[in-house]
């Protein structure tokens, strides 16, 4: 019976969980030995908050933006589609920072195989259709760790969506360039139409 439910528990058990309870307890270790120390005074909240992100999807060149080179910038990275703003955690995804190659790219596949090595992260977009269901158990499981650390901002586009996008900006482009005429040609009219007006009711000179 015990034996059973250990199993279970062990099946269930991805290497992030694995993780997480390893974090745990090492955060626990922390807490015990830290106690009776002097408090930081600096943390990472105190730092100036920068505004958040506005909402946007991006293509996987436009994240490449937000690879954290840029100090002005915000840092992002993608999981399974979703793109965050992490700059929050700039320590990790700053420059030099330990997880500093998944900034600016979608992080799925090197979160899926536990790798920071760059030929698990694309510049281009990667629909991971290799991936085994066990490394998608991962992924869902390091998305939900980004879901509730991070700022979610918006998709990250397939190339079906990103082409479809600028067909949508350039119809959107193309429309109201022809309303701006419109409303030009309508305007010129009326002030044709006014001074034709003025022209009839002016009184008119009288012959001598
Ligand atoms: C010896 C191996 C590793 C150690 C000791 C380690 C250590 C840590 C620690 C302590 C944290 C939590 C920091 C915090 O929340 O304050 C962390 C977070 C993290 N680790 Fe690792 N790690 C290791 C390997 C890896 C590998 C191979 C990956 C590649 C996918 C990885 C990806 C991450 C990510 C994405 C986070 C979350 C950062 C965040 O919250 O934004 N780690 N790691």
């Amino acid at each position: 019976m015990v034996f059973d439910i250990l199993s279970d528990v062990w099946e269930s058990l991805t290497v992030f969980n694995a993780f997480i309870s390893l974090l745990c307890f090492y955060f626990l270790i922390r807490l015990f030995s830290s106690r009776g120390k002097t408090p930081q005074v600096a943390t990472q909240q105190q730092e100036e908050e920068k505004p958040r992100m506005p909402p946007r999807d991006f293509t996987n060149e436009e994240l490449l933006e937000f690879n954290g080179s840029d100090p002005e910038k915000p840092i992002c990275l993608a999981v399974r589609g979703k793109v965050f703003d992490v700059t929050r955690g700039k320590d990790f995804y700053g420059p030099g920072g330990v997880y500093g190659v998944f900034a600016g790219h979608d992080a799925t596949r090197g979160l899926a195989n536990w790798s920071t090595d760059e030929s698990d992260i694309k510049d281009t977009y990667d629909n991971c259709s290799d991936l085994t269901p066990v490394q998608w158990m991962e992924v869902r499981d390091w998305e939900g760790h980004f879901m509730s650390k991070y700022d979610y901002v918006g998709k990250l586009l397939t190339p079906e969506q990103a082409a479809e996008r600028t067909t949508d900006d350039a119809s959107l482009k193309e429309r109201k360039e022809l309303f701006d005429k419109v409303q030009s040609l309508v305007k010129q009219a009326d002030e044709e139409a006014m001074k034709q007006l003025e022209n009839e009711t002016k009184p008119k000179d009288k012959d001598t």
